[in-house]
């Protein structure tokens, strides 16, 4: 007889391990291994190979069928986000932090969504009936025609939605959903697995698009919504920092559209408002030019987005400096610090670094080196860029500036909000004119020479 092993899954990306662990070898993450009962292995799979199944229907890869009808909220920062908007059958993941302001952006989007004509649910596993009535009174939105029902019994909710036959059913939050043929706690992996699993088999069988919320966690005891997110066609996460009224919606995968869209907003006293330029907003705070602020020409998804980038650097007391970076990737930091001590003899040792992009921004693009090396630069050397200057382009380990797409729209916003200087790399294939004088640069030393002497 085969030996029932149990196995052991990492709550926040649903790793599987053979054994139990204090820290997940796949994600990093402590303390977020819990065993799991044993999968079933029922006679099915002794014999797969001897009994036959039926022969499943091909087709061919050409289609008269018309692209899906995509409904829109009418909110273009959500409808963007998902690809020009809901697609029917689809199943969407919404993460974020607790407390981020997932319900309040889906009860929204339910609103507009049932506003233009969809029949819409909320189904709501965290809050009474009566507190997001509240919320929606507020916002509002309490004549939206969305029906409301607070539940988590998973069978109850299939069983409503098959009666109800909705165009759109918002879960939130996934992870308050309990499925009773599954033998553990609500938050479990295999809670959230079957959960998901039984909502996306509905979405796909029944024509309704489904939006699942999830709570992205730090503990161990609540699965995250990596756990999922394989079995979604769109996943998007919202974020922002704390203390931040920007809320940022990116599409992270997505069937029915481009991944990295970006859609911003803001949290007000009545609700999230949509931000419909970015830029403006993300360079409002921007003082008259201080060292150490590099302005970056970025892409999120499809729309050119500018940012401060903003650097500190000051004599450090410690043996191994600081090195504080919010809103970049760290590693990418690090390289660029050794590129400039080693290609341009730029030395950082000894000096503590700290790194920023203004309004709570994330910026993920390579395309950011030039910008943030510009401001590393600026803040070591004590002297500041031009105000009216946008930077873009990647650094090589050798030093060199390698072009970056979609330069003419990056340049096109930095033109339309006031510059008329850019800094990028040789071979961009853009040129400036109109308003903007366009420097293409060959490496990072030509860099530091024309903009701040020889280094
Ligand atoms: P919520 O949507 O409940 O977050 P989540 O579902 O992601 O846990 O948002 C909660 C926060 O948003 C809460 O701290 C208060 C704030 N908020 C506003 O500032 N304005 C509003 O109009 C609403 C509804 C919430
Ligand atoms: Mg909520």
């Amino acid at each position: 007889m085969a030996k029932t092993t149990s196995s052991f899954t990492c709550t926040a990306c649903g790793a599987a391990h053979k054994k139990w662990g204090g820290k997940c070898d796949a994600c990093g993450a402590w303390n977020t291994i819990q065993e799991e009962a044993p999968l079933s292995t029922g006679p099915a799979s002794k014999t797969l190979g001897a009994a036959k199944g039926r022969v499943i229907p091909l087709t061919t890869l050409a289609t008269a069928e018309a692209p899906p009808p995509r409904t829109r909220s009418g909110m273009d920062e959500l409808d963007r986000v998902l690809g020009g908007g809901l697609v029917p059958a689809s199943a969407i993941l919404v993460g974020g932090d607790p407390g981020i302001g997932k319900s309040t952006l889906l009860l929204q989007g339910a609103a507009s969504f049932a506003r233009n004509g969809l029949k819409c649910l909320y189904i709501s596993g965290e809050e009474a009936a009566a507190q997001v009535r509240m919320r929606a009174q507020r916002l509002g939105l309490a004549d939206a025609p969305v029906q409301l029902g607070a539940e988590t019994n998973l069978r109850d909710i299939l069983t409503t939605l098959d009666a109800e036959r909705p165009d759109l059913a918002i879960i939130d939050s996934i992870q308050t959903m309990w499925a009773d043929m599954v033998d553990s706690a609500p938050g479990s992996v295999a809670q959230v697995r079957a959960a998901s699993h039984e909502l996306v088999t509905f979405a796909k069988t029944r024509g309704c698009a489904i939006i699942l919320v999830g709570h992205v966690t730090k503990e161990g005891q609540i699965a995250g919504p990596r756990v999922v997110e394989h079995m979604v066609d769109t996943v998007l996460y919202f974020e922002g920092e704390r203390g931040h009224q920007f809320r940022i919606l990116r599409a992270v995968k997505n069937r029915f559209g481009p991944a990295d869209e970006i859609g911003v907003f803001e949290m007000t006293g009545g609700g999230l408002s949509e931000v419909t330029n970015p830029s403006a907003l993300f360079l409002s705070e921007r003082g008259q030019a201080a060292p150490g602020s590099a302005v970056f020409a970025g892409i999120e998804g499809t729309r050119p987005v500018l940012t401060e980038i903003q650097a500190l650097v000051a004599p450090s007391s410690l043996a191994s400096p600081r090195r504080t970076v919010v809103g970049l990737d760290s590693g990418r930091v690090s390289t660029i610090l050794a590129v400039l001590e080693s290609r341009c003899g730029i030395p950082f040792a000894g000096l503590d670094v700290f790194l920023n992009v203004a309004g709570g921004m994330k910026v993920q693009e390579p395309a950011a080196d030039l910008a943030l090396a510009a401001a590393l630069l600026s803040a070591r050397e004590d002297v500041a860029l031009p105000p009216d200057m946008v930077i873009f382009g990647e650094i090589s380990l050798s030093g060199a500036l390698r072009p970056v797409g979609q330069a003419e729209n990056r340049l096109k916003e930095a033109e339309k909000l006031g510059f008329s200087q850019a800094i990028a790399p040789e071979r961009t294939k853009a040129e400036g004119g109109g308003g903007m004088a366009l420097r293409k640069l060959p490496d990072l030393v030509t860099f530091v020479g024309e903009m701040f002497g020889a280094g």
